[in-house]
């Protein structure tokens, strides 16, 4: 994996990034944050050594590098999800690659359904810990020593400076920003009402199916990270609708202008 890595690096590299300080990992539906990145180099994901394609419409395949709030930046848009068929280590690729290239902190966003009654879809929660239920585990294998630990700590996945910056952002800028923890489950099916309740009773705020592939992996290398949730749809087991994901789409384009103000401003403030 090494050899893969050094070449996908190398590609990026050879295109004019130049020591990115932070990455950014896009969600669902949450793609622009990218259009406020003062563009450098776009880079398709299928023109990159060893880089899995996405395979959602939703979802572009695009590196974008170039100057955030002042900061080098190197954002995915589009990330890998496990229910396309890709193994842990495939879905946190990338992450790889980025901590190559030079990356110093990782910001990641995703949408979710909340399973916490009092959290409203069109809000945003902040993930301050995860209970991972996605079947692989991205270090499962060989441990690569020169990456990380074979047993890497995770009693502080989240990371707490950027945690708390975060929140203190988000007071400033009256923005609702829940704390809680989030869930992802193999996907690609939305839960049945009898699994939201079991995923609230195990100490649940929201589900989703990704980002804690790519946290497990930040944790092992020590890059310190942090994630957003967009909550997009309630899951109340004793309510259930019919959720669409165009419907998931639609909200998430919405609250994502309060996701792109939290990070633009996090990221000034690292
Ligand atoms: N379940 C899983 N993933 C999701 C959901 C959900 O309810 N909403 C958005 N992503």
């Amino acid at each position: 994996m090494l050899k893969k890595i050094e070449q996908a690096a190398a590609y990026i590299k050879a295109q004019g990034v130049e020591s990115p300080q932070i990455g950014i990992v896009l969600g669902t539906g949450l793609g622009n944050l990218a259009l406020k990145i003062e563009a450098e180099h776009i880079i398709d994901y299928a023109d990159i050594p060893n880089f899995p394609v996405s395979t959602v419409e939703s979802h572009s395949g695009k590196l974008i590098y170039g100057k955030l709030s002042g900061k080098k930046v190197i954002a995915m848009q589009g990330r890998f999800h496990y229910y396309e068929g890709y193994s842990g280590e495939e879905i946190t690729f990338p992450i790889r690659v980025f901590k190559n290239l030079g990356i110093e902190k990782l910001l990641i966003s995703n949408a979710a359904g909340t399973v916490n009654p009092d959290f409203k879809k069109g809000t945003l929660m902040l993930i301050d810990d995860h209970i991972n239920m996605i079947p692989d585990n991205p270090l499962r294998g060989k441990n690569l020593d020169g990456l990380g630990p074979r047993f890497p700590d995770m009693s502080q996945p989240y990371d707490a400076d950027m945690n708390g910056k975060l929140k203190a952002i988000a007071k400033e800028l009256e923005i609702t920003l829940h704390e809680g923890v989030y869930t992802p489950v193999a996907g690609p099916n939305l839960e049945t009402r009898a699994e939201y309740r079991y995923l609230r009773k195990i100490g649940s705020d929201a589900v989703g199916m990704s980002t804690a592939p790519e946290v497990i992996v930040a944790n092992h290398m020590g890059i310190p990270c942090c994630a957003v949730s967009v909550l997009t749809d309630e899951c109340d087991p004793d309510n259930l609708q019919p959720v669409s994901i165009a419907e998931i789409l639609e909200i998430a384009g919405r609250a994502e202008k309060d996701l792109t103000k939290l990070y633009e401003e996090l990221i000034k403030r690292l």
